[in-house]
């Protein structure tokens, strides 16, 4: 049998150049873009994101505002903060991180946001430029996706993409922009009945469910792309959806976890913000 060579998606790495870009980009810019950063409560897995997010956009030189709020803060609180930041010279991105406390509505304090400032592309407004094939802010983690996607030349136009996780934040708009590129998409969730079925067709395999092994190497066909967007801790280490290393003798391309998807949402919200803020300054692209 020929060797089967498989080549890693490194986001790590992709991100790292994206980094330079924009550091060089805003090194040579008379504005300084801004961004705030909003944590409520003490989720561990918030505190870390917000943690990675924070330290990036400052070592780019990013302006950073970050506001930690209290795990019970009233929501009329939080969108007070949120209209304050819409009206600030110096934010050019919000980012409210998610999940929110039971009590507040997530809906309600996304819609709050100022869409020309929502670098999370989650307020309705922007979710509709998307869904249209006009988008304007791509949520972070779909854009990572697509330039991991892009950085090997793969062109998705007539292949059949399936994803795994429907998220708001993950699933739904990676197969909008995935559609508007011309691929065939499938969105499977936890009730799709034989999801192997349908994993199995997929030339592109995107996982984003936070199920641990979910993807095993009899599902995957063979030299597919395989993109694993899922996140949990098992015994104390950081996870994917994909039993990688089995799956990577499957598979053409495969992400890793950690160092894969991850960096590469990152480096997104960091360019949402870049394009943010020329957009706000009224720079052309
Ligand atoms: N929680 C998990 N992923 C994300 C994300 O991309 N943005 C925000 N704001 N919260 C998240």
């Amino acid at each position: 049998m020929a060797e089967h060579i498989t080549k890693v998606l490194s986001g790590k790495g992709l991100a790292a150049k994206i980094r330079t870009d924009l550091k060089r980009k805003i090194s040579q810019s008379r504005i300084r873009p801004g961004l705030a950063v909003i944590l409520v409560g003490h989720d561990p897995a918030s505190q870390v994101y917000v943690k990675f997010k924070s330290e990036a956009s400052e070592e780019v030189g990013m302006y950073l505002e970050t506001i930690e709020l209290p795990e019970d803060v009233p929501q009329q609180r939080l969108l007070k903060i949120i209209q304050k930041l819409n009206r600030s010279k110096k934010i050019h991105g919000i980012l409210v991180q998610l999940p929110l406390p039971d009590h507040l509505e997530p809906f309600d304090v996304m819609a709050a946001i100022d869409p020309m400032k929502d670098v999370d592309g989650f307020h309705p407004e922007n979710t509709g430029w998307l869904s249209i094939g006009r988008p304007h802010m791509v949520p972070a983690t779909t854009l990572g996706i697509w330039q991991l996607i892009r950085s090997v030349q793969m062109d998705v136009a007539g292949k059949h993409v399936v994803i795994v996780g429907k998220s708001n934040i993950v699933g739904k708009p990676t197969a909008t922009l995935l559609l508007n590129k011309g691929a065939t998409v499938t969105v499977c969730s936890r009730s799709t009945a034989d999801l192997s079925k349908q994993t199995l067709q997929a030339d592109i395999l995107i996982s984003a469910t936070g199920v641990p092994n979910l993807i095993t190497a009899d599902m995957v066909k063979p030299n597919a792309m395989v993109i694993d967007a899922g996140i949990s801790k098992r015994q104390g280490r950081v996870v994917g959806d994909v039993d990688y290393d089995a799956v990577a003798e499957v598979a053409k391309y495969i992400s890793p976890v950690p160092g894969g998807v991850g960096p590469m949402t990152v480096a997104a919200l960091l360019q949402n913000t870049w394009r943010a803020m020329r957009h706000i300054e009224g720079f052309t692209e």
